[in-house]
């Protein structure tokens, strides 16, 4: 089978998963290539306002681009922490908190848990444990405002990663205006 999107779309159905994703050496390549490299996730203007966030993809995995109350911008796995729904669908917008659609499980734009409905049926709770908060990606960095992250904790830090290349974000004309990332 040639692996053009349509094709990879078709090895998911919502009940099942074809067995080549998990043994195609092209299929594994996908995951190696975009579990490790600085992605190009959009641009800090895209998020100018605390609570606007934008949803993208790094590989096969959802994430969401969000700018906190801090001013910081954190990048967060689209995957709810109760039982792993998408917690948002909209390409775009501006939300002081990102709601399951679900259970209702609700998160503070630095991916914190801040909210659940019922928490007493939770046992222990479940309210302000990191471990139930949304999935961070590890590392995120910016040059000229451009937002890249990777899902791998370690590895080339994107300075060295962009190297030469820096040059075509430093041209201005080909350049957004807006603010820059604030680690
Ligand atoms: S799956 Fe998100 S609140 Fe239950």
């Amino acid at each position: 089978m040639t692996l053009d999107v349509h094709s990879i779309k078709r090895l998911v159905e919502s009940d099942r998963v074809h067995r080549r994703v998990y043994t195609d050496p092209a299929l594994l390549e996908l995951d190696r290539l975009f579990g490790r490299a600085w992605l190009l996730l959009g641009h800090a203007s895209q998020v100018a306002r605390p609570g606007d966030f934008v949803t993208t993809r790094m590989g096969r995995e959802s994430v969401i681009v969000a700018r906190h109350t801090d001013d910081a911008i954190h990048v967060l796995v689209n995957r709810c922490a109760h039982r792993g729904a998408r917690v948002c669908d909209a390409a775009r917008g501006h939300a002081r908190q990102l709601v399951c659609p679900y259970h209702g499980w609700t998160y503070a734009t630095d991916g914190a848990l801040c909210a659940v409905p019922l928490p007493d049926g939770y046992d222990p709770p479940v309210v302000g444990t990191p471990e139930h908060a949304l999935t961070r990606v590890p590392r995120v960095d910016s040059y000229r405002g451009f937002i890249f992250a990777s899902l791998a904790a370690r590895g080339p830090s994107l300075h060295d990663v962009l190297g030469p290349l820096r040059a075509s974000f430093d041209d201005p004309p080909r350049r957004p205006e807006g603010r820059t990332l604030r680690a």
